[in-house]
This record gives structure tokens, sequence and C-alpha cells, in this order.
């Protein structure tokens, strides 16, 4: 929740972005497929331009809750934009986590961009008060900005090619 909070505010940042937050616990969908919907969830994705996905890794892949709401909506994501961000505690940042959306990301026909953002060994990263450690955050503030600067040139592209 640190990371997913930090790469939110760092969006904040820019004029070129609006960020919408979304923690997938606060939805509720009660069984698989595409048509039992949060319908809070739709219309959030509808009015998205670009998704943000700041994930855990969970056994090497996707924690179910962010696969839920990945599965819930089809239309919504189409053609549009994502950028990952992979969460561990253990060394390696996610990375897992990360190949396997892109699996996912093609198949919903999203368009990923790079780069990616890794955040290992989570719990050494912010400080008591949950700011990130300043050895941390020159690298991923560059980063990230990098992430949103193609996010945002993606989404401009794809919306004028509808
Ligand atoms: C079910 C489960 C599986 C996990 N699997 C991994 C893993 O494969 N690799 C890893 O580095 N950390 C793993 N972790 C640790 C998480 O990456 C760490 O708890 C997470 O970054 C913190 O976010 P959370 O509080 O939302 O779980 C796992 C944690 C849980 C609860």
């Amino acid at each position: 929740m640190k990371a997913a909070q930090w790469v939110a505010e760092q969006g904040r940042k820019r004029e070129d972005t609006e960020i919408i937050f979304v923690d997938p616990v606060e939805f509720s969908l009660p069984s698989d497929g595409d048509q039992i919907r949060d319908s809070r969830y739709t219309e959030i994705t509808a009015k998205a331009d670009a998704f943000y996905v700041v994930t855990p890794e969970y056994n090497h892949s996707i924690p179910s809750s962010l696969k839920r709401l990945l599965d819930s909506e089809f239309d919504n994501y189409r053609h549009k934009p994502v950028a990952t961000a992979g969460v561990s505690s253990g060394p390696w940042g996610g990375v897992r986590v990360c190949e396997a959306l892109l699996h996912v990301y093609h198949t919903m026909w999203m368009v990923a961009v790079k780069p990616e953002l890794y955040f290992p060994k989570i719990q050494e990263m912010f400080d008591e008060q949950d700011h990130m450690k300043p050895e941390f955050e020159a690298m991923q503030a560059k980063n990230v900005q990098n992430a949103y600067d193609e996010l945002v040139w993606f989404a401009r592209a794809l919306k004028a090619a509808k």
C-alpha cells in the first residue's frame, strides 16, 4: 500500500494526469467471470484513459483481488495503456508478478508500457513516517516519471486513434 500511495503521489505532481486511487479490497465481487461487476469500478474504468498497477507479488504471481478486478471488466481496459510496479518482501521486487501480468494485459488488448518499477524488500524502503528513504527515492522518482510519460503519450495516441 505504501508503494501504491507513493506512485499515486508522484502522479499527482504532474499537470497532465488526474489520479483515481483504487484499492481492490474496497470492491466486492462475489464470484468469477465478467458478468458480475461492481458498478463503482465499472465507472472508474470507463473514465480512465490509462492504468498504473502497483501490486505485491504473491507466490510469484498475481494477488487474487487484483486478478478479479482485471477479469471483471473487458471493454473498459481494451486499447488503453498500463504501467506496472511490483512489490515484494524478497530481493526481486515483484519482477515475476510483473511478467505474469504481461500475459493478462496482452489477452485483454491492453498496451503495456515501460519502464516497470520494482520495490524489493519493501519493509526496508520507507521510514517510520512512511516516507521513502532518500537512497531509494532518486532512482524510483526518475523511473516512475518515465513510466507516467509513456502512459500519457500512449493514452493520447490511442484516444486519438479511436
Ligand atoms: C500469500 C503471500 C504470498 C507471497 N509471495 C511472495 C513472493 O512470491 N515473493 C516475495 O518476494 N514476496 C512474497 N510475499 C510477500 C509480499 O510481497 C509482501 O507481503 C507484500 O509486498 C506486502 O504487501 P501486502 O501487505 O499487501 O501483502 C507474499 C506474501 C503473501 C501474503
